[in-house]
């Protein structure tokens, strides 16, 4: 059973590095994010998942792992993030660390020592062929750089070696089996690594390439399931309450089968989810659902969401991102109109749903060298614009010793000009959160119906309970075949005026109805 508070929960994803500085030394820190807890709950947010704030070299912005039980000096002391628990739970604002359970940096004490030609406690905490000549195949692995006798595989950058925990359909002996007591070794360690932190006080975890566990698995990741229902199992005995959403994009696997809570719905070139707002190439072409001149239909995201959304029923939740620190930022191609339609469509599907920093006030992506392997994530991880002070308050440090440069462009959005202004990205995004606060079914997972959503069309209408969603993207009036008489309007970007049992929405237009039950 998920825990209650995510039926109403609103996630809010802080990138550490960028969020705010307290100290001025250039880069975001734990205290900087205690000072906006306010900043984030005023905006309607009542859950934060951070980036990895652990030790690292930060060869993947810290997403290679040294020590996963101490943080990273730059983000500030233990003692610091224990703080920004209790404030944050003093406003009713959970947080979710990211757990990196499928690789640690090659520098992580675990790792060298499995690397050592003796034989010791770690040898097979990572997977190691048995000599150096023997090569894995369909897999990425390293060779030269240990005094061991073997290879090792990868699970992403070189500098990450996947951890082991055994391998499904087994085709050579150095592969062990998912339940040999070096592969339940690892599971356990990375329990113990869950019940830490969980004991320190935050209240789960955001769990990266969840799926990525066990090598050679099937298709459905049987054996990566099995192996998150024991660790979930172990983990969840001590903290019942502890939430865990996938980087999966498989709710019936992440869910249904290995227990997570929520799952999310990916990007991905060319997924239903890519379709809405990413949907681009160099040459100028952009076919993105909500651009007001795109010819696509609501159906090409449905067609992919729906058997995945149905096939959890009730049980977690599959859940919509505006953009992650691996997502080019959303503004990049849509432009403030367009942006309120796409929120207003995310903030009142089924699921729990995440905005990422800078979003709400529509955060521009800027062409950026490649930092801490980001490569083309750079430019959407970077400072947060608070107002117009120097390095728009994000930090007092010289603009030269910042993490990544603030967007230095003349139209560059801040919070304090959009708070300004009445009809911002920023103020819709609250009064969204606020209506899906104030409306209880905004908080059931299964009660989504597709009104009306046909390919070709560019208009499309959903139910939820007794509220209707209509939104019509393009340039030009579009008629829908949903009858809301006797329903109130409480929600309007645009405009809808219903006639004779149907709806004609203005241009770019989405608006909400309640109906009184
Ligand atoms: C997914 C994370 O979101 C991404 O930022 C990271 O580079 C890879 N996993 C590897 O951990």
């Amino acid at each position: 059973m998920a825990a209650e508070w995510l039926k109403t929960a609103v996630f809010y994803e802080i990138y550490p590095q960028s969020f705010m500085d307290s100290n001025g030394d250039g880069i975001g820190d734990f205290n900087g994010i205690t000072e906006k807890l306010d900043y984030i709950k005023e905006l309607g947010c009542n859950a934060i998942w951070m980036n990895p704030c652990f030790d690292s070299p930060f060869k993947d912005a810290g997403y290679d792992v040294r020590d996963y039980r101490k943080v990273a000096e730059r983000y500030g002391t233990i003692e610091d993030l224990q703080r920004l628990f209790d404030a944050a739970h003093e406003r009713g604002i959970h947080i979710l660390l990211d757990l990196v359970p499928g690789h640690t940096s090659e520098e992580h004490a675990w790792f060298r020592e499995s690397g050592r030609a003796e034989r010791n406690r770690y040898s097979d905490r990572y997977i190691w062929t048995n000599g150096w000549l023997e090569r894995p195949e369909g897999i990425g692995y390293i060779a030269g750089e240990r005094e061991r006798n073997g290879v090792y595989i990868t699970n992403f950058f070189k500098c990450q070696p996947a951890l082991n925990y055994g391998f499904l359909k087994r085709t050579a002996d150095w592969q062990k089996s998912i339940d040999d007591p070096a592969c339940l070794e690892t599971r356990a360690a990375v329990a113990e690594v869950m019940r830490y932190w969980l004991g320190l006080g935050c209240d789960g975890f955001r769990v990266d390439m969840a799926d990525s566990l066990v090598k050679n698995d099937d298709e459905k990741k049987s054996g990566t399931c099995e192996v998150w229902r024991d660790i979930i199992g172990q983990v969840k005995r001590d903290y019942p309450d502890a939430v865990l959403v996938s980087e999966w994009n498989n709710p019936a696997s992440a869910i249904g089968m290995a227990g997570f809570d929520m799952d999310f719905f990916l990007d991905w070139t060319g997924n239903g989810y890519n379709l809405l707002m990413r949907d681009y190439d160099d040459t100028g072409r952009d076919d993105s659902f909500f651009k007001k001149d795109s010819e696509r239909s609501i159906t090409d995201f449905l067609d992919e969401y729906l058997p995945k959304y149905e096939a959890i029923g009730g049980r977690g939740f599959y859940c919509l991102i505006t953009g992650n620190h691996d997502t080019i930022r959303a503004a990049y191609h849509l432009d403030e109109r367009e942006l309120k339609l796409t929120y207003s469509f995310l903030l009142t599907m089924p699921g729990v749903p995440f905005i990422y920093y800078g979003d709400e006030i529509g955060m521009k992506y800027q062409l950026l060298p490649s930092k801490e392997g980001g490569y083309t994530r750079t430019g959407s991880r970077t400072p947060m614009q608070w107002d117009d002070s120097p390095n728009h308050g994000f930090s007092k440090a010289e603009p030269s010793a910042l993490y990544l440069p603030t967007d230095n462009g003349a139209d560059a959005p801040t919070v304090q000009a959009q708070r300004e202004r009445a009809d911002s990205l920023y103020h819709t995004v609250r009064e969204l959160l606020r209506i899906r606060r104030e409306n209880g079914d905004f908080a059931v997972h299964d009660n989504l119906r597709i009104l009306a959503a046909s390919r070709g069309e560019r208009g499309f209408a959903y139910e939820r309970g007794s509220l209707i969603m209509l939104c019509n993207p393009s340039g030009q009036p579009e008629t829908l075949a949903v009858d809301v008489s006797g329903a109130e309007q409480i929600y309007a970007v645009g405009s809808c005026r219903p006639e004779g049992g149907a709806c004609v929405l203005a241009a770019q237009s989405f608006v909400i109805y309640a109906r009184n039950e």
